[in-house]
């Protein structure tokens, strides 16, 4: 369950480096955040972004990766779209939707990866409660960051709160190491038991990312071969943190 990935623990050292890539983030998300309006297109969001980063001379791992490569900075994922959307000047923020944002930022070598979901001005109750369980479970996550806990306690986190909720998690993206690659070991699903896993050290960095569905956890990629969308078109959200373990708390490494 480790996708092959390496696990780096992080100096002291690397790890200012990455609460200041985190910082950079946060900044990064709350611009765009702020611009959130009915009529704004998602590729307004990915410009406001990219100007952000490079005021303070970063860049976004996303741009390029993997293959087909991703073609933008940040990812924008509306209502049913779970995560990976593709921003575009098409696509026209309206109001009642929701919409997560993922970003990432390359500082001195280190990433951090971090998102949000968002209501468009006015959203019903049933999206209002799909935000809140998400970033709940993203919370009971985090908390669980702590030496004598195993990648396990993270995951059952994560699934417990959500599915005792009435809610679903998905199966086919995982939270995941994160330091000089977006993506390192461990992988952590977002669905696991408690007491299984690998133990959590001090200097393990780790983006925690819930991902969750009102329907099912079925998932499907769209034609553009990057936006995952839930199967039945039901509402998604996902929030996510990088976050370091430590000798005492939980360290969030993308917050301002
Ligand atoms: N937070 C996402 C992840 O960890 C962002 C990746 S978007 C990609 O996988 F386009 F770069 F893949
Ligand atoms: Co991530």
């Amino acid at each position: 369950m480790n996708s092959g990935r390496q696990i780096h623990i992080k100096s002291p050292a690397e790890l200012k480096i990455m609460r200041e890539a985190g910082r950079i983030n946060a900044e990064v998300l709350a611009t765009v955040k702020n611009l959130i309006q009915p009529g704004v297109s998602t590729a307004d969001l990915n410009a406001a972004a990219e100007e952000v980063l490079k005021k303070h001379g970063c860049y976004s791992p996303f741009k390029g990766y993997s293959q087909p490569p991703y073609p933008a900075s940040i990812c924008t994922s509306i209502n049913e779209e779970l995560v990976h959307g593709i921003p575009s000047r098409k696509r026209i923020l309206r109001e009642g939707d929701i919409i997560s944002v993922d970003s990432g930022t390359v500082y001195q070598g280190f990433v951090a990866d971090s998102a949000f979901t968002v209501g468009v001005g006015e959203i019903s109750p049933e999206a209002k409660n799909l935000l809140e369980i998400t970033q709940g479970a993203l919370a009971a996550a985090i908390d669980k960051m702590r030496v004598g806990n195993r990648t396990g306690d993270v995951s059952a986190a994560i699934q417990n709160y959500v599915e005792s909720r009435g809610l679903h998690v998905t199966r086919e993206y995982t939270s995941h190491g994160v330091g000089r690659e977006m993506h390192e070991g461990p992988m952590v699903p977002n669905f696991g038991s408690a007491g299984t896993g690998l133990p959590l050290k001090p200097g393990m960095t780790i983006a925690i990312e819930p991902m969750v569905l009102i329907g099912t956890h079925a998932t499907r990629v769209l034609r553009d071969q990057w936006t995952v969308v839930s199967a039945d078109k039901s509402l998604t959200a996902h929030f996510e943190h990088s976050v370091a373990v430590t000798e005492g708390e939980p360290l969030i490494l993308t917050v301002p």
